[in-house]
């Protein structure tokens, strides 16, 4: 799979976009520096309430832009949303140590109740890129509070996981995760799942590449490195109080997918009717491009995995209704 580092070189193709963050803490800066180091965007518009944090944020990445790419970069309010070809929602509450992504729900749904009007009153054909946690469950109240279409409300969903994945599964077979073709589905957080049956590398299964290159095709390792992925982020927070590399790089692929019109399939969330359970977001394989995200099919999956994310969609519908969406 291409990455914006390297596609990126050559800026031609692209027209000049603005993108505005809501919410520069550690996820909105980290995004709007990754974004300023791809080339890809003329404008990023820092949106915060506490607009010392969004000035200071502003000023750091000015002094990067003369020795990198020449991304204009500026504080502003929810009206400079207007040009905005996307709008990163990163604002609220992240994980403490321990703390799971449902548990941010109540608090961080408020939050996006304050945004996301806000945001819509002045960018009504923009879309909205949600990344605060939990994003399943955020991208839906997103949908519900912008009345949007819901191609132009993604959530970052499992595209992050499906790369961790992808990573660990390649240094497991010392390969290079681009030569490894798997995801993860489901929510972003504990009830997500590896879809271990559609895994390819090569176009071999993973228990035929083991065999062809005489390695071992151990499940358990296999089921522990799924673990280790879906784990990641507490293995991060628990070590330096919280993540922002991993979000902001699949943030900024979204950004391309979309500003290229890509139809690249990547695992972000939008809201769409999955396995069965209605009306809720959820990552599957989801088509981007320039008018946004489609759900264009259902990942056929064996049976113990079709369970587990029909498991997953209740999950987050059940968080969905407690709080009235
Ligand atoms: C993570 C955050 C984005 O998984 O939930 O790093």
């Amino acid at each position: 799979m291409s990455k914006y580092s390297q596609k990126s070189i050559l800026k031609t193709d692209l027209r000049p976009a603005t993108i505005a963050i809501v919410g520069v803490g550690s996820v909105g800066a980290t995004t709007a520096y990754t974004l300023q180091l791809s080339g890809m965007i003329a404008d990023i518009v820092l949106i915060d309430i506490n607009k010392d944090k969004a000035e200071g944020e502003y000023m750091d990445l000015n002094h990067a832009a003369p020795m990198t790419t020449e991304t204009q970069v500026r504080v502003g309010e929810y009206s400079d949303c207007v040009d905005a070809a996307i709008v990163i929602i990163a604002g609220g509450a992240n994980q403490k140590p321990g703390q799971t992504r449902m548990e941010l729900a109540a608090k961080n749904a408020k939050i996006i109740e304050e945004i996301i009007p806000n945001v819509v009153k002045y960018a009504p054909d923009t879309i909205l890129l949600i990344a605060t946690n939990p994003v399943d469950v955020l991208t839906y109240a997103s949908y519900k509070l912008s009345g949007f279409p819901t191609s132009r409300v993604i959530g970052s969903g499992t595209l992050l996981d499906s790369t961790r994945l992808r990573c660990n599964i390649g240094r497991y077979y010392n390969i290079s995760s681009d030569s490894v073709d798997a995801c993860i589905i489901g929510e972003h957080g504990d009830s997500e799942l590896a879809v271990w049956s559609r895994a390819t590398i090569a176009g071999m299964n993973l228990a035929e590449f083991s065999a062809a290159t005489k390695q071992e095709y151990d499940k358990e390792s296999l089921h522990k490195i799924f673990e280790h992925t879906r784990d990641a982020a507490y293995n991060i927070i628990k070590r330096k109080g919280y993540t922002a590399y991993g979000i902001a790089a699949a943030l900024t692929r979204i950004v391309e997918a979309v500003l290229r019109d890509e139809g690249s399939l990547l695992t972000v969330s939008i809201v769409g009717d999955y396995y069965g359970i209605k009306n809720v977001a959820l990552s599957v394989p989801t088509k981007v491009g320039r008018d946004g995200a489609h759900h264009i099919m259902d990942l056929t999956l064996n049976e113990k995995e079709n369970e587990e994310v029909k498991n997953s969609a209740k999950k987050i519908r059940a968080a969905c209704d407690s709080l009235g969406l």
